[in-house]
């Protein structure tokens, strides 16, 4: 494929987008940028400072001093905090938790995306979240909306879980629907899907299956880029 193009995949918690992102970048020789784990590292940087969710004026003061890094990493991505790998960090349930609430202040968001958009300067990127589409990038040249039912969704996420952080599938699916509720209902940049952007229902899809669709996609772009 000649001539890079930038992809975006938008969409709810466990819908499949960092995984089919990571794959599509991979086929691509593209570079993956997960944006959700950039507000994770935000989140899991408030818990070790004491900040509670709400207390936005903290938050855009703790948000100037983190250095966040993306790296590539056998597992997708590695992720840095001022120097600390905080890559498995990141995906404990407190930090699930407090997440979206974090992610609702302004001054966090405004921090984020334009660390975003920095790293998109260069074309070639595929960059998965909520927002990617319709705020960070809109001139992406692929936008994906990437949905499943919420009970494959909550289940996808139960086959993750190990031994140690079981939580029921029903509890699990209840705290994602939440999730889905608040990112969708806040102010700034919520929850939605581009005008311009494809759906993908993944709900009887396989992983393959969807990043197929999407890199049909890309071609398509890429044909008319030329
Ligand atoms: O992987 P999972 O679907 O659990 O979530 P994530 O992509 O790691 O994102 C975690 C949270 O960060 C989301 O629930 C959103 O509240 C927030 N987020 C956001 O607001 N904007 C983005 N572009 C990416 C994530
Ligand atoms: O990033 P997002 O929260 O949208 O989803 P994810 O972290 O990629 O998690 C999706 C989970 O569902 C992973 O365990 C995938 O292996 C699995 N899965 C999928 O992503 N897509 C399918 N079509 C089927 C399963």
């Amino acid at each position: 494929i000649s001539g890079r193009i930038n992809v975006a995949i938008d969409g709810p918690a466990g819908a499949g987008k960092s995984t089919v992102a990571r794959k599509v970048a991979e086929q691509l020789g593209y570079i993956y940028i997960d944006t959700g784990a950039m507000y994770r590292a935000v989140a899991y940087a408030a818990i070790g400072a004491g900040i509670t969710p709400d207390d936005s004026d903290r938050l855009g003061q703790l948000v100037q001093t983190l250095k966040i890094v993306l790296a590539p990493g056998d597992e997708g991505q590695t992720v840095w905090l001022n120097g600390e790998n905080v890559t498995s960090a990141i995906r404990t349930r407190e930090v699930t938790l407090i997440v979206s609430q974090i992610a609702s202040h302004e001054p966090v968001r405004l921090k984020l995306v334009e660390l975003q958009r920095g790293l998109a300067d260069a074309k070639g990127i595929v960059m998965d979240g909520r927002d990617i589409g319709t705020h960070v990038l809109p001139n992406a040249e692929v936008k994906v909306f990437l949905v499943a039912s919420v009970k494959v969704r909550a289940l996808r996420r139960f086959q993750e879980l190990s031994g140690n952080e079981a939580v029921p599938l029903q509890q699990l699916e209840q705290e994602i629907a939440e999730r889905d509720r608040s990112d969708e209902r806040r102010e700034i940049s919520p929850l939605i899907c581009a005008k311009d952007a494809e759906v993908i229902d993944s709900t009887e899809l396989s992983i393959d299956q969807v990043v197929a669709l999407i890199l049909d996609l890309c071609r398509t772009k890429t044909v008319e880029a030329k």
